[in-house]
Parts: structure tokens; C-alpha cells; sequence
């Protein structure tokens, strides 16, 4: 910024109170003066037992299940599931096609193309990027500390008029650990836009989520997933929480049938089993720990970063040769090492005792 003034308005410090001053200056002028499309179901209300309003097949599916019939565009009963196992009420949950469509979606909700920034905190999350290149919005890169922590100082100077939206991830993706919570309420209480704290590693982690937060901020987004703790990756179902009025504003946007029926009667049946879940958790924790103990002592390994997700980031001396000698044998891992701040590094996922026995076994046999 080049105006102090200004720039004391859009990022107060600390101990201002804060700029924010709700959706009506941040919102893209087409996305306020939307018609959302109205689906067939939508424009009766009542109760029928012949449905000839949406050209679908009466006749059936060729499946043993029926999928002829479009699926809710409201998802009531996912989110009300959700809503007990978050204690948010389904009126501040947004479900996506996957968290990724949650992140594009607030981009083509918030973000002028040509126009408006947003900031990242690399190393972070690839879609961040991909999203904003692809709806052609300019992207500020304030780097984490050497402690993958927030420079908060950096992120203030690289605020302007028109940033809005700022991302922070954690669990971090890929260094894996969390943000200081006390960071991501600087910004939340001293933003002038949205803050989107996507906490797709939650499940794994010792911090508190930020939904607890909601009704603190009403600029703020939490964004979760059904793609890692709760094993779903491939039904693509993400969530985002937030205030009525992002949440509205998310659903306008949204296709209407964003989350087809198989995978909402399928993350229905999967929320009742929460139980499983839990062990999993527990159990792939466990296993992180017996992975760190063990590849901490191997000569190519010069650091493993403290995780709280199911991964971890190990700094090697050489991680494009280890790289390659894993998948030789057929044991893929992330090489992250051409990325900044993870330079020598390798992104490794938890996996069954199996396969971690197997990853240790095959990295005994590497020579440095
Ligand atoms: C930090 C983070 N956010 C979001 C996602 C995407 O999740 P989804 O499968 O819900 O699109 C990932 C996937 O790797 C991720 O690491």
C-alpha cells in the first residue's frame, strides 16, 4: 500500500478493532445481481408422487440402484449429519464437489478477474494457485518463516484495496504442521476480507478446529473434507463453514446438482460409521510415530518436520535420487524438493503397518 492511512483500514494490527464490514463491498458485482438457476423440484412445494418436470428417465436406471431422479441440490440430509458431528447449524454448511470446488467457488464469488489478489503463505496447497490462474486473479506469495509459521508483518504490506481473499492451511500442506492459532486471529480480526483457514488435516491434528470461531468472524471460511480421516477421497464431498450469508452466496453460485446421489447416500451411510473413523486415526498417528523414530536414525535423513497430519515432510540429502529409487520399486511418495522452503524434501503419507514395514525395509537398502 502505498497510503498509510489506507493501509491501517485494511490491516488495523493487533489490537485495532476490526475493518471488516460484511459481504456488500467484497462481493463481485455479477455474483450480487445473480439469478441462481431454479431446478424443477425447487418450484413446487407440497407433496407428489408423479414427477414429469425434469426430462428424466421415468423408466429407470440399467443398475440395480435408481439414479434417474436428480439428487438434492440442497443436500438436507448430508448436512444435517454434519451438522450433529460439527455442532454448526446446516445453514452455515456449504458441501462441494470436493473441497477443491469450494476453493474455485469462492474465487468466482469474491474475486474480479484482472482485478482483485489474493494472498497465499507458501509453502502451501497447490489449488490455491491453480484456482486463482485459472479464474485469472493475481496471487501475492508471502512466504512462512523459516518456522512454516505466518509472517504476519509480510502479509500486512502485501495487502491492498483489492485483496480478498487470504488463504492459510492447517494442518499445513506439505510441511504438515499447524498455523499458531493466535496468528490466524490476527487476521481474522484485522482483515478486511475473507480468511480461509482449510483444515482438510484436522481430524489428525492436537489443535482445536476454527468452527468453533463462526460466530466470532463473519469473514471466515473453514473448509473441510470427506477425502482424507474419513477415507472418502474418492465420493469427492468437501465442506466449507461460514456465515448465512457466504454460505448463500456459495450455494448461488454452486452447479445446482454438485454432489450427485450415489455419493450423498454413500456419505450418509460412511458419517454413521464415525467409530471406524477414530480408530483410524488413532492408528495412523501411531504410525506416524514409529516412522518418524525410525527414519530419523537413517543416514540420508537430515531432518523430519513435526506433523500434525497424515503425513510427514523429511528434509534428505538427496531426495531426487531417493525419489526415484522408491519408484523403481514401486512405492510412490511426494518429491516436493524443487519446492521453496522444502528444498531436499519428500512428502510421505501414512500408510497400513504393511506398507510402512515396506517403505522402511526398501529405504534400508538405499545407499547415500
Ligand atoms: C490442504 C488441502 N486442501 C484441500 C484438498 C482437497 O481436498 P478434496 O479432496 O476435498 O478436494 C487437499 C488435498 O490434498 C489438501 O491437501
Amino acid at each position: 500500500m502505498s497510503n498509510e492511512i489506507d493501509q491501517q483500514q485494511l490491516y488495523s494490527g493487533p489490537d485495532g478493532n476490526s475493518p471488516f464490514r460484511g459481504l456488500g463491498g467484497l462481493l463481485r458485482q455479477n455474483i450480487k445481481n445473480l439469478t441462481p438457476y431454479s431446478s424443477a423440484r425447487d418450484e413446487f412445494q407440497g407433496e407428489a408422487s408423479v414427477f414429469l418436470d425434469a426430462n428424466e428417465n421415468a423408466y429407470g436406471s440399467p443398475l440395480v440402484q435408481a439414479y434417474n431422479r436428480y439428487p438434492d441440490p440442497m443436500q438436507y440430509q448430508v448436512k444435517m449429519r454434519l451438522s450433529q458431528i460439527k455442532g454448526v447449524p446446516a445453514r452455515n454448511i456449504f458441501l462441494g464437489n470436493g473441497s477443491d470446488e469450494a476453493i474455485d467457488i469462492l474465487f468466482r464469488s469474491f474475486c474480479n478477474p484482472g482485478v482483485d489478489n489474493v494472498i497465499i503463505v507458501p509453502p502451501t496447497y497447490g489449488m490455491y494457485e491453480v484456482s486463482a490462474n485459472i479464474n485469472d486473479v493475481k496471487l501475492k506469495r508471502v512466504l512462512l518463516t523459516e518456522e512454516y509459521q505466518l509472517n504476519l508483518e509480510g502479509i500486512a504490506e502485501a495487502i491492498d484495496a483489492n485483496t480478498k481473499l487470504i488463504f492459510i492451511c492447517s494442518p499445513n500442506n506439505p510441511t504438515g504442521n499447524s498455523i499458531n492459532r493466535d496468528d490466524i486471529e490476527t487476521l481474522l480480526a484485522n482483515f478486511n476480507g475473507i480468511v480461509v483457514v482449510d483444515e482438510a488435516y484436522i481430524n489428525y491434528s492436537r489443535q482445536k478446529t476454527f468452527i468453533q470461531e463462526l460466530t466470532e468472524y463473519a469473514n471466515l471460511v473453514v473448509l473441510q473434507t470427506l477425502s482424507k480421516a474419513w477415507g472418502l477421497a474418492g465420493l469427492r464431498m468437501g465442506m466449507a463453514f461460514a456465515s448465512e450469508e457466504i454460505i448463500e452466496v456459495m450455494n448461488k453460485v454452486k452447479p445446482p446438482y454438485n454432489i450427485n446421489e450415489a455419493s450423498q447416500t454413500l456419505a450418509l451411510q460412511a458419517l454413521a460409521n464415525i467409530d471406524q473413523v477414530n480408530v483410524w486415526i488413532k492408528e495412523t498417528l501411531q504410525q506416524r510415530d514409529n516412522l518418524v523414530l525410525t527414519l530419523k536414525d537413517m543416514p540420508f535423513v537430515l531432518d523430519i518436520y513435526p506433523s500434525d497430519a497424515n503425513f510427514i515432510l523429511v528434509k534428505t540429502t538427496d531426495a531426487n535420487s531417493i525419489y526415484n529409487f522408491l519408484v523403481e520399486r514401486g512405492i510412490i511418495v511426494r518429491n516436493r524438493s524443487k519446492v521453496e522452503l522444502c528444498e531436499g524434501c519428500l512428502r510421505i503419507t501414512i500408510g497400513t503397518p504393511q506398507e510402512n514395514d515396506k517403505l522402511i525395509k526398501t529405504l534400508q537398502q538405499y545407499n547415500a
